[in-house]
């Protein structure tokens, strides 16, 4: 009976450490406005995929796993081109969990899975 209810405590604590929570990352994704260079629908601003500095590229339905892997990297600097700049000032004071949530949510915005600019599959 114990250790049911302990394999349930761990449970609970690890599926809240790698979910990230949808309703938090709505209200993240308005605060930083990630629509002024994404759209509010996160669908991208850029046309025929030219990317510029305030067009970034389609983020709706991006696996969750990508978004946070590449919000992250832009916010350390380690994917870093021409046109990164901007959105590293807007994102630079997140936290990790915040990342996790605003990745949930803009997953959630598109049913059809999105392939990252830097995904092949
Ligand atoms: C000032 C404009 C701007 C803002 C604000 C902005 N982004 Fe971006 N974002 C871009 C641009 C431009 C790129 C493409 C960068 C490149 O590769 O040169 C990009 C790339 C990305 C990527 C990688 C896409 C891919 O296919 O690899 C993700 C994910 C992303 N942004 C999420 C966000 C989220 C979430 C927010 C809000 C928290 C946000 N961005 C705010 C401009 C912006």
């Amino acid at each position: 009976m114990k250790n049911t209810f302990l394999m349930m405590a761990v449970l609970f604590f690890s599926m809240n450490s790698f979910a990230g929570d949808i309703a938090k990352g709505k209200k993240i994704f308005k605060k930083v406005n990630c629509a002024l260079c994404h759209n509010k629908d996160a669908m991208g601003k850029a046309k025929n995929g030219k990317v510029a500095l305030l067009k970034g590229p389609q983020i709706a339905g991006l696996d969750e796993a990508y978004i946070v892997e590449q919000v992250t990297a832009i916010q350390g600097k380690k994917r870093k081109t021409k046109n990164t700049s901007m959105m590293y000032a807007k994102i630079k004071k997140l936290t990790p969990a915040e990342i996790k949530d605003i990745a949930a949510y803009v997953h959630s915005l598109s049913k059809t899975r999105h392939v990252g600019m830097l995904q092949t599959k």
